[in-house]
């Protein structure tokens, strides 16, 4: 099993222990207790519509050509993308740091025909070696992890690609919350006591876990992509009630033609 180090890292294994679909789209109706057929098939579908926007705008955004073998998805929760990656590549390899949304993923993959995925810890990621996938992406994941580890992980993922393959990672970058509010989010992570009060008043079990939600700095991940001789940079805003992110595309230099 995984070395559970990070606060945050035991927020997410209470997640994916108790409302592991919650976890990844806190929606109410994803609480396990309101899951029904309808709702998980609602679940599964947003996943599938977030791929196929995913490919197209690689396709028309970088490479028309665009046809992976081999995909990363980081932070896959409960296998909701990395189930239609499957349909779409042969190696998908799916990594998060709670073992229980992994067992989770583990069973939606054996139900949906995604059987051949492979998911895999966090320690197993910062083992993979270089250069061995055509493609790596993350999304709704590293606005939920201090920045400082997020840019390690950005590192990784890109020095996991081949020459000339694509990344897509999504980040936030800022919010309409206000500086106290993020203070008080980030105090709500260190302290259980201050986020059970904080969740009582707002009408919540005590035991809920905190989510991070941290914004990056686009000029350092920008930085980053540079120094890595990555080109057709591209990206798209999302915004998710006043969280304010974006989702960069970008390719890796392609070898050079001898
Ligand atoms: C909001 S969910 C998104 C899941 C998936 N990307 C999706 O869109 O369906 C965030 C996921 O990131 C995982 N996560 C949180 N911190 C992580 C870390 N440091 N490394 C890997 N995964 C992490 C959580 O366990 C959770 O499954």
């Amino acid at each position: 099993m995984a070395k559970l180090v990070h606060g945050t890292d035991k927020d997410w294994e209470k997640w994916g222990k108790e409302n592991p679909y919650f976890g990844v789209i806190t929606d109410p109706k994803f609480l396990n207790s309101n899951m029904a057929d309808a709702s998980l098939r609602e679940f599964f579908s947003s996943g599938e519509r977030h791929v196929e926007h995913v490919f197209e705008a690689i396709r028309a955004k970088i490479l028309p050509e665009f046809n992976p073998d081999s995909i990363l998805d980081y932070g896959c929760g409960v296998g909701r993308l990395v189930i239609p990656f499957c349909r779409r590549a042969q190696t998908v390899v799916g990594i998060d740091v709670s073992p229980s949304m992994l067992e989770e993923a583990r069973r939606n993959c054996g139900k949906y025909g995604a059987g051949s995925a492979r998911l895999l810890s966090v320690d197993e990621f910062w083992s993979l070696p270089a250069s061995t996938f055509d493609f790596v992406h993350t999304f709704i994941v590293l606005q939920h992890i201090p920045r400082k580890r997020g840019k390690e992980i950005i590192g990784k993922l890109i020095g996991l690609l081949v020459e000339g393959g694509i990344g897509a990672i999504h980040l936030t970058f800022s919010n309409d919350r206000g500086r106290m509010r993020d203070v008080i989010s980030g105090m709500r992570t260190h302290s259980s006591l201050l986020n059970g009060l904080l969740n009582k008043v707002k009408g919540q079990e005590f035991g809920r876990p905190a989510m991070q939600m941290n914004s990056y700095s686009l000029n350092q991940v920008f930085e980053m992509l540079m120094l890595a001789q990555c080109s057709k940079v591209s990206i798209e805003f999302s915004d998710h009630a006043g969280t304010r992110g974006v989702m960069v595309y970008f390719q890796k230099a392609p070898a050079p033609l001898l």
